[in-house]
């Protein structure tokens, strides 16, 4: 599973190093783009995207350009949840935060150079115009106000010192991380022409371990160590979030987080072939991690 994950990867690595280079941005500007673009990260939502697009029938050089624009979203959501306003987190992906680095006012320029970018990414991908006005759709909706905007609002919201109740959490971890991930599967099938019964089992699939990454990332700022996860450990607790391992403790968090990976695992069983295989393992992995 790892080496066809690094494929995929490396696909997207490839094609992030021709972004951002034309000289109508200003320099500063692209820099602190490429900046977070370009520090890793696991790349899993666009991954979801080229595999499930993959499964049903299109080639990785068509979806690539779409699915990296996935990534410039999440990038920039990044680039925003360190600010001081929100997580004011120092570290992301093993390097100094983009505020940091750059200064408050360039990250918050970079990461909304980034959303908007991502957007010209997915709408002159080289694929039919129908399926990527759908596909874009889709990831407007996740993305925004009822989406992962709405998700880092609640966010900031249950941070407040309230006692968040289990459903109210389980709310936000579904906009706030769910919405990105499901709809980094629905896009791929959409962009594949998957026919609306197999785009509901894709969705579940999404659906599901966009939940179980969300729990299992709480679990992480509780057990996780900085150097490999790229970030600082125990910044919820310092915080005062609301997360899964505070709410329920971590046994019953990683229980949760495993029965979410069975119900993908579940939505995806009438499908066969090397793709699913590696969507299976790759559900696994989620959990895995934390273990
Ligand atoms: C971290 O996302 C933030 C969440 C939404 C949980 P990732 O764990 O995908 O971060 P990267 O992209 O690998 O850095
Ligand atoms: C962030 O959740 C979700 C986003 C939409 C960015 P977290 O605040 O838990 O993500 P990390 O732990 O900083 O990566
Ligand atoms: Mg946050
Ligand atoms: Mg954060
Ligand atoms: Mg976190």
């Amino acid at each position: 599973m790892k080496q066809t994950l690094d494929l995929y990867r490396r696909e997207m690595e490839d094609f992030f190093t021709s972004c951002l280079q034309d000289e109508s941005i200003p320099p500063s500007l692209a820099q602190a783009m490429r900046y977070s673009l370009m520090a890793g990260g696991k790349r899993i939502r666009p991954v979801l995207c080229l595999v499930w697009a993959e499964y049903f029938g299109r080639s990785r050089a068509e979806t690539v350009p779409f699915a990296a624009g996935l990534e410039l979203i999440h990038t920039y959501s990044l680039v925003h949840d360190d600010l001081p306003a929100m997580d004011d987190d120092a570290v992301r992906r093993g390097q100094p935060s983009n505020h940091v680095q750059h200064g408050e006012a360039l990250a918050i320029l970079a990461g909304d150079g980034l959303l908007t970018e991502a957007f010209a990414l997915m709408l002159s991908a080289p694929l039919p115009s129908d399926q990527v006005r759908r596909a874009a759709l889709d990831i407007s909706h996740a993305a925004g106000p009822r989406g992962m905007v709405g998700g880092q609002v609640v966010d900031m919201g249950l941070s407040g010192g309230k006692e968040a109740e289990l459903d109210e959490l389980q709310t936000m971890h579904a906009m706030k991380t769910g919405a990105m991930i499901r709809s980094s599967c629905r896009a791929g099938a959409i962009l594949g022409q998957a026919e609306d019964r197999d785009l509901d089992r894709v969705t579940r699939y999404g659906e599901c371990i966009g939940l179980a990454f969300q729990v299992a990332d709480d679990i992480l700022d509780v057990v996780g160590e900085a150097e490999k996860i790229g970030k600082p450990v125990g910044s919820d607790l310092a915080m005062g979030k609301a997360t899964y391992p505070a709410l329920i403790g971590l046994e019953e968090s990683r229980r949760l987080g495993q029965a979410m990976v069975q119900e993908a695992l579940r939505a995806v069983q009438p499908f066969q072939g090397p793709q699913i295989d590696f969507l299976r393992d790759l559900a696994g992995y989620i959990m895995d991690r934390v273990e």
